[in-house]
């Protein structure tokens, strides 16, 4: 969850670390902190904020040095203050480290060290990694083996030495290595090389990589035995982390829509057919992920059954561990990640491939560690997302899926997916904004929204929801239309606040009858639909597509209200409040 950034080269390395940490920040965002090498000496500024201020006030890119570490923290352990804020040291200073994870041991590792003599500065779990190096014996390799060695829990760290030395080891969050002329980076996205250099090296869990002026990159396994890793060429395109002509980089992905839905409609060819034959030859077919990636799986499950005529379940990432019992080698785990690193996702893939499953996925990121633990993968390739609330990842999600049904689906069906344009579409449902912005405007005072639908709609009144619990920090449930009168019902009252998620497709004289009791009850009904209707207060008007394409163009105006709501209470869309982009804890 936090990003970590170690860099040995000839530039200087504040203004590189401070200009990678802002393009990671969506990683983790209430702290930040450098160490870089100068003089002989370990010199270090951090504080709570984000980077762009904190690096301002604390004039960091003025120190000087081109050996250094950096990071920015999502709490977990010990509040958000600068002293908990990384990188932190050792009693003798000889040591900066930054770490991404959760040290499991901590507690008692720092008791031991507290007995040694060793004084903490911070509450943070990571800390004790910098106390560890100090009574580790030996050259660089044999203390980081020592210090991997205590460590439990997960763990991508990088450590610079007063000696010019920075070495890195991960284990279970991710550390990349981007090599340069004569200048290393060791970082846990591409993002923070990426304006440097397009070659980089994935190092495997348990790996130690340590970098000194005298040999080249020095690669070491968990046992310490020199590996040789592979060197793999990095789309340069990923740099485009920018936001342009845009207020916010969500702002910016909702409207990258129009390429990325059809982009990802269109691509995969080869692979499709592969992946397809893997699901129609199973025994039992899951599909998984969190949050938005969970609502995309459910899209998923209910266009196999339909179209594909192939039943398969949904299981949450996070409650995957308790559903272990129904999965054996005859079944196949589809899993769905934007980031492809959340920490639950990868568990519940090695879970289900040590009882024996195949794992396919679809992720955004093709070197991620679940691109890497998959038997085979879909690129969903809609280019980086750094807003942390997920757009495009999860129209881009919905249209890979699409093209599986569409694979998967009878030559009578598969009709329905082959040749149609959305592109139109998706462009009339961006030039909504005016209309969802005056919606957003009406709703600003509202602090609870009901959103309703049936079917292929109800994954997207459970994404709408999360998209304003998550921008506009208001309290919105996504219920299935068809539940109301077994309980929501109860909630209906004047003024309650309905979105009305209705199409004009096999749900819409249903869900319709919904919209009637709750009027009768007095609640104001925003209608999502084609077509207008009496009992909307408010109508936001979908264009008219192919039944089935329905989530994709209703998706897009819920974003673009949360967009307008977090924006109207100037809360920052890009970057919500307590929440970072991938979830690598469990
Ligand atoms: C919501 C959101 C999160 C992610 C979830 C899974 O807008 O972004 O709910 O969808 O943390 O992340 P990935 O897809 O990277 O596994």
């Amino acid at each position: 969850m936090c990003s970590i950034l170690g860099y040995r080269g000839s530039k200087d390395a504040a203004s590189l670390l401070v200009n990678g940490l802002k393009l990671m920040e969506y990683r983790g965002y209430d702290s930040v902190g450098i160490a870089t090498l100068h003089d002989d000496k370990i010199d270090i500024a951090k504080g709570v904020g984000r980077v762009v201020e904190v690096s301002k006030n604390l004039s960091m890119e003025s120190m000087q040095g081109t050996i250094g570490v950096g990071h920015t923290r999502w709490a977990t352990h010990g509040g958000v203050t600068d002293s908990n804020a990384h990188p932190h040291t050792s009693c003798d200073g000889k040591v900066a480290v930054v770490h991404n994870g959760i040290i499991e041991n901590y507690k008692e590792l720092k008791d031991e060290l507290i007995a040694a003599g060793h004084v903490f500065k911070s509450q943070t779990d990571s800390e004790v990694i910098a106390h560890l190096f100090e009574g580790a014996k030996g050259d660089a390799r044999q203390a980081m083996l020592s210090v991997c060695s205590r460590l439990r829990g997960s763990y991508a760290f990088v450590a610079v030495f007063k000696d010019g030395t920075i070495a890195g080891a991960r284990w279970e969050e991710p550390l990349i290595v981007g090599i340069a002329d004569s200048e290393y980076f060791l970082s846990s996205d591409v993002l923070g090389f990426i304006k440097f250099t397009d070659k980089a090296v994935f190092l495997e869990n348990g790996d130690i990589v340590i970098i000194d002026g005298s040999k080249d990159l020095q690669l070491y396994d968990v046992e310490g035995k020199p590996v040789s890793r592979a060197v793999s060429p990095i789309a340069w395109e990923l740099g485009a982390a920018d936001k342009g002509i845009y207020a916010h980089h969500t702002l910016k992905e909702i409207n990258e829509q129009g390429k990325t839905i059809t982009g990802a409609l269109a691509a995969n060819h080869q692979k499709l057919g592969e992946f397809a034959g893997i699901i129609s030859g199973a025994k039992h077919v899951y599909l998984t992920g969190s949050g938005t990636s969970s609502h995309a799986a459910m899209v998923g499950k209910q266009l196999f059954s339909k179209y594909a005529k192939i039943k398969s379940d949904v299981i949450i990432s996070s409650e995957f561990q308790y559903a272990l019992d129904m999965i054996d080698s005859g079944s196949v785990l589809i899993a769905i990640s934007q980031s492809g690193e959340s920490a639950d996702v990868l568990q519940s893939v090695k879970n289900a491939r040590q009882r024996g499953a195949k794992i396919l996925s679809i992720v955004n990121v093709s070197t991620s560690s679940l691109a890497r633990a998959s038997d085979l993968f879909l690129d969903i390739g809609c280019g980086p997302e750094i807003g942390v609330a997920a757009t495009k990842s999860f129209t881009a999600q919905l249209a890979v899926l699409y093209s599986i049904a569409g694979q998967l689906s009878s030559s009578e069906n598969k009709e329905i997916f082959q040749g149609c344009d959305i592109a139109p579409a998706i462009d009339k449902a961006l030039a909504l904004y005016p209309a969802v912005a005056r919606v957003a405007e009406v709703l600003s005072t509202v602090n609870d929204i009901y959103l309703l639908g049936r079917f292929l709609h109800y994954p997207i009144a459970l994404e709408g929801a999360l998209k304003l619990k998550e921008l506009v920090y208001v309290h919105a449930e996504g219920i299935a239309a068809g539940e109301l009168k077994h309980g929501p019902l109860a909630l209906m009252d004047k003024g309650t606040l309905v979105i009305l998620i209705n199409p004009t497709d096999n749900t819409f004289m249903d869900t319709l009858s919904n919209a009637h009791e709750m009027k009768a009850r007095g609640a104001t009904i925003v209608g999502v639909s084609d077509q207008n209707n009496e009992l909307y207060d408010y109508w936001i008007q979908l264009p008219k597509v192919q039944d089935v394409f329905y989530p994709l163009v209703e998706a897009i105006p819920l974003q673009i209200l949360a967009y307008c709501m977090a924006v109207g209470k100037k809360v920052d869309p890009d970057y919500p409040r307590n929440l970072a982009k991938s979830v690598t804890v469990k």
